[in-house]
């Protein structure tokens, strides 16, 4: 049974899954590095109940209950009677180690670990931890609260019971649930990514216009944003990220990065978060 929700890193991915978690009555304890940090978090979840209360999905009772479920802390101990861990740090695997070793020593026995990685191996996490069988990849979508998925991946550990806990947790939260296996990208990046990819490459050759490009797959294909606009929304750093993981495990040029992709990363050009990706949020 899990009642009580541990949330590590508490950026745009963690406080979506918080978010989720606490509207669906859990008790949601997150984790970050500073308090400030943690209140970025919260701002997320304020800002996203406020669209839902705008649109009539919500009202000011369902955002306080909301709210009230959620607390933060910098101390990882805190977590130690959570049933499920929730882990949406940086995507670095050493880091990612580092905090599931600490974490192998401070939970209780019964509680599961579930990674919201988007391309790392989920089995090679778990090996720093004495709960392989208790390891699972549970991968929502950005925006949380709105996008209907989430990947369960299992790697060859992962037991029937952690499976079918993890799985039915992440249904509890209104998701609809596919199964994967631990493998570079799962189902949806492994098809998603080397499209941004190819939409970059497309610009950057000069086929079209980024304005072009987008409005090909939004009007032409019913996409809700445009590729280019999605590389923005995700992020260009965590695109880059995908690409090189995947052309590392697979060696197939399909996955490999565009230049004009790197050079907009170390320039800064990360996409929303930064004010400017291939178009100019500054002003927004
Ligand atoms: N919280 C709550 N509700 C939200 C929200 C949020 N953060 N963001 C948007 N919404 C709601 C809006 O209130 C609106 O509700 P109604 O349908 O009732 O009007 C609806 O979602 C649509 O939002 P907007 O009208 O504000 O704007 P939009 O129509 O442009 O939609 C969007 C925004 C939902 C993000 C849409 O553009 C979209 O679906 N884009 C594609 C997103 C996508 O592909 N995400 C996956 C990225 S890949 C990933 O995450 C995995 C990875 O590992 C990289």
């Amino acid at each position: 049974m899990i009642k009580k929700v541990g949330i590590v890193g508490f950026g745009q991915m963690g406080s979506g899954i918080g978010q989720v978690a606490a509207s669906n009555d859990y008790e949601v304890k997150a984790i970050e590095v500073n308090d400030d940090a943690f209140q970025t978090g919260m701002k997320y979840i304020n800002k996203s109940l406020s669209k839902m209360i705008e649109k009539g999905k919500a009202d000011e009772a369902f955002k306080e209950k909301v709210l009230g479920n959620i607390s933060g802390s910098t101390d990882l101990n805190e977590l130690a009677d959570c049933d499920i861990i929730c882990e949406a740090v940086v995507e670095n695997m050493d880091i990612k180690k580092e905090v599931y070793k600490k974490l192998d020593s401070i939970c209780k026995p019964e509680t599961i670990f579930a990674s919201n990685t988007s391309s790392l191996s989920i089995g090679d996490m778990a090996s720093v931890t004495n709960r392989r069988s208790q390891f699972i990849g549970l991968h929502f979508f950005n925006p949380v609260p709105v996008m209907k998925l989430c990947e369960v991946v299992k790697t060859l550990d992962t037991s029937e019971q952690t499976f079918d806990t993890s799985f039915s947790f992440a249904e509890s939260l209104g998701k609809a649930c596919v199964t994967a296996k631990d493998s570079p990208g799962f189902i949806v990046n492994v098809l998603l990514v080397p499209y941004l990819l190819d939409a970059i490459r497309n610009l950057e050759c000069g086929l079209a216009t980024k304005e072009d490009i987008d409005n090909g797959m939004m009007l032409g294909c019913g996409h809700p944003m445009g590729p280019l606009t999605l590389t923005d929304f995700i992020g260009l750093d965590t695109i880059l990220y995908i690409a090189d993981i995947m052309f590392e495990e697979f060696k197939n040029s399909h996955y490999s990065a565009p230049p004009l992709l790197r050079r907009m990363v170390n320039a800064g050009y990360m996409g929303r978060k930064a004010g400017r990706g291939f178009y100019d949020y500054s002003k927004k």
